[in-house]
């Protein structure tokens, strides 16, 4: 082998590991935990002892705005959730009473018959975080009440779960199934494997194979919404309900596809979802502006750059890679998904992206529903909640202990 080959190897090899380590130190996972904390307190400060979730704070004002808890009210767990996560990060008994508090105010949807497949994000979120760091019995039996609900929005015809059931009026939708629906699976798979109906794990696949197969175009991105005949079980058609056009490709809406088959590939092992998790990924990653890790909310809406940003999808997806990059059996794909994510939540905590001492917020700059005008470049619950699960996962990471596995008993 030539001398000069060997040096040049060696060098790269120094080079790329040293700027590998620099990345890794120069995000100061403590340092952002932190300022979560602060900003939580803050939060709670404002919430006094009124029984409401903040929901969004709109560009114009600093406050949250707050809301209710109900059947349409499909964010209401991002908030307990956020308060778990607070807890798991600073193990201080005073974030477990708030997230107590808070998690205990959805109890009312917990008795409801089955209304639409956003109870996975409402109770697993809250009720899911809540029985994993404290094991208290009655959280898992909510749990395990809400997975059976769930599963009888599921259409054995079609294969997937029924998305929303309130819907089919104004829509003349039949069935359908959005692809936010990938993250409620983990609430059946969770279920299956702690004393529920083990048929809850087989809905939940065939809902992720069924949505693989139709709900996608062939280069990996996804209509939001997948239409199809209830009767027959026959996809109809794919359309957009959040995104720009029934041919563009949302930016959140692929940032649940790739945390849903993520997810999905962690409870299955099945090397199926595995490639497809990094096709949708491959997608989401080449699409992004160059070096920039937040993207704008719908990848082909007509104004970029003169468009808003979407910070949500970007959490999501940074939370996603953290575990997609341990899931990996490529490893030079795991590195690639581990400096994205890093490179994302690097992004985030930047100025530009963290409410800071203006807001209480984690962070700014999230778009909800850009074609009904709303929550467009705003702060937003779930951009919080998925941020803070990142920073959790990360410290988990470079802690050597996996992701998805309780930080304090790990
Ligand atoms: N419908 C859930 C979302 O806005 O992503």
């Amino acid at each position: 082998m030539n001398i000069k080959n060997v040096i040049w190897g060696l060098a790269f090899i120094i080079i790329f590991s040293a700027c590998n380590r620099k990345q890794t130190e120069a995000f100061e996972v403590d340092k952002h935990l932190a300022y979560c904390d602060k900003q939580v307190h803050r939060t709670l400060t404002e919430l006094g002892n009124r029984k409401m979730m903040p929901r969004n704070i709109p560009d114009s004002l600093t406050h949250w705005k707050l809301v209710p808890i109900g059947i349409g009210e499909w964010t209401a767990g991002f908030w307990p959730g956020i308060l778990w996560y607070n807890y798991e990060s600073t193990e201080n008994m005073n974030n477990a009473d708030a997230a107590t508090f808070y998690t205990d105010l959805l109890e009312p949807l917990t008795v409801l018959p089955p209304y639409d497949h956003d109870l996975g994000f409402q109770i697993f979120c809250s009720y899911g975080n809540a029985y994993r760091l404290t094991g208290n019995e009655k959280y898992k039996q909510i749990v395990l009440n809400a997975a059976d609900t769930l599963a009888l929005l599921f259409n054995p015809k079609v294969g997937t779960i029924l998305s929303w059931p309130r819907e089919v009026e104004p829509n003349n939708w039949p069935h359908n199934t959005i692809m936010d629906n990938m993250i409620n699976l983990e609430m059946l798979y969770w279920a299956a494997k702690n004393g529920g109906d083990k048929k809850l794990y087989d809905i939940a696949t065939k809902h992720a194979e069924t949505t693989m197969k139709h709900h996608f175009r062939e280069d990996g991105g996804n209509y939001h919404v997948a239409v199809y005949d209830t009767i027959t079980g026959d996809f109809i058609k794919g359309v957009t309900h959040q995104g720009y056009a029934d041919s563009t490709l949302w930016a959140r809406g692929q940032a649940w596809a790739i945390y849903g088959y993520t997810m999905v590939y962690r409870e299955t092992q099945d090397k199926t979802f595995l490639r497809f998790a990094e096709k949708v990924t491959d997608l989401y990653l080449s699409r992004l502006p160059k070096d920039e890790y937040v993207p704008f909310w719908d990848f082909d809406a007509p104004n970029i750059p003169n468009e808003p940003r979407d910070a949500s999808a970007a959490a999501i997806v940074a939370s996603a890679l953290l575990e997609l990059s341990q899931l990996e059996d490529n490893k030079e794909k795991a590195k690639e998904y581990k400096t994205a994510a890093i490179n994302m939540l690097v992004e985030l905590s930047s100025d530009k992206y963290q409410g800071g001492d203006c807001k209480p917020s984690f962070l700014l700059h999230s778009t909800g529903h850009w074609p009904k005008g709303s929550e467009v470049d705003a702060a937003i619950n779930y951009a919080d909640y998925y941020y803070i699960e990142a920073l959790v996962r990360y410290k988990k990471l470079i802690s050597g202990i996996k992701v998805t596995e309780n930080f304090k008993d790990a």
